[in-house]
């Protein structure tokens, strides 16, 4: 099998001035893990780099530069799943960690569990060695004002983010699915969440089936756009489902989006890989963040 990946940084409504970095940052995750699998490393390698070098990568609401919640702490959600075996690990509202999708991994790996959350995160990073970083080193100084400016606001509504496109907001769940020499699949997604979100607020990124879901008999999906209707419709979930019935995988990403606009009302967007290791995306905000390394080497990006 071919090794192929494709990445995203967000889907919302990214201002011209926030192009740039956007495409260097997807750019330079999708080249991260294909490295890993062209050296012959597994899916979900790849799919891990990927995701903690955009969460290193301030331009993104994932890792360093997240958003604030309403009490000005950075909490944290990631999951990545292994489609060899239906195997996921996630953490949730998690702080003090720098790459959350690591920790996702290890409690894959180095746990009987799937997903861990708040302080308890914290308590297994700890027993398996994963250090914790302080909050200046998540914190960014642009957050810190927005944070400012929007508790002096009288009213703030989270979906106005992701469908108007408005000049100053840089942020934007990541995500990555991958497949490898041995045709297995891998998805994981980090995220801050929404600005301003109440602490303890989880949204999509770390539930197995609506932020990311990887198997290897039907397909791999990352999501990212408004958590609450992705949660609803299990969006990656369904997205894989309609590969398994023979969709190609831009077209089951555009048919996962149109039920969750036509059920719930939702804004977001989807990057895709089927068994066969075609890549794919769908959004339906006004602009998301993708780069892909197909087939052959091929790279292409866009907004
Ligand atoms: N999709 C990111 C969130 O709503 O938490």
């Amino acid at each position: 099998m071919e090794p192929a990946m494709i990445v995203h940084g967000g889907a919302w409504g990214i201002p011209d001035d926030a192009v740039d970095a956007h495409l260097r940052g997807v750019s330079s995750g999708a080249e991260a893990g294909h490295g890993l699998l062209r050296r012959g490393q597994s899916a979900l390698d790849a799919v891990e780099a990927a995701v903690a070098v955009m969460e290193d990568d301030p331009t993104f609401d994932a890792g360093r530069g997240a958003f604030l919640n309403k009490i000005g702490q950075v909490e944290l959600d990631a999951m990545i799943m292994d489609g060899n075996g239906l195997r996921a690990g996630a953490v949730a509202a998690v702080r003090n960690i720098r790459n959350p999708v690591r920790l996702a991994r290890a409690v894959m790996e180095r746990s009987r569990l799937v997903l861990i959350a708040g302080p308890g995160a914290n308590l297994f990073a700890r027993a398996v060695g994963v250090p914790a970083c302080r909050t200046q080193d998540l914190l960014v100084g642009r957050e810190l004002a927005r944070w400012r400016a929007i508790r002096k606001k009288k009213r703030f509504r989270v979906r106005e983010i992701f469908d108007t496109i408005q000049a100053g907001q840089r942020r934007g769940t990541v995500g990555a699915v991958a497949i490898d020499r041995r045709g297995d699949l891998a998805a994981a997604t980090s995220t801050g969440g929404v600005p301003h979100k109440p602490p303890g607020r989880v949204g999509d990124s770390p539930i197995v089936g609506a932020g990311a879901y990887a198997d290897n008999e039907t397909g791999a999906v990352s999501a990212t756009g408004w958590g609450e209707p992705i949660l609803r419709v299990l969006l990656s979930k369904t997205a894989c489902d309609l590969m398994g019935d023979g969709l190609s995988p831009g077209t089951a990403c555009r048919r996962a989006l149109s039920v969750m606009r036509r059920r719930v009302d939702g804004i977001g967007g989807l990057v895709a890989m089927d068994r066969r290791g075609r890549p794919g995306f769908s959004f339906n905000t006004p602009r998301m963040a993708w780069a892909c390394v197909g087939p052959g080497g091929k790279r292409r990006k866009g907004i």
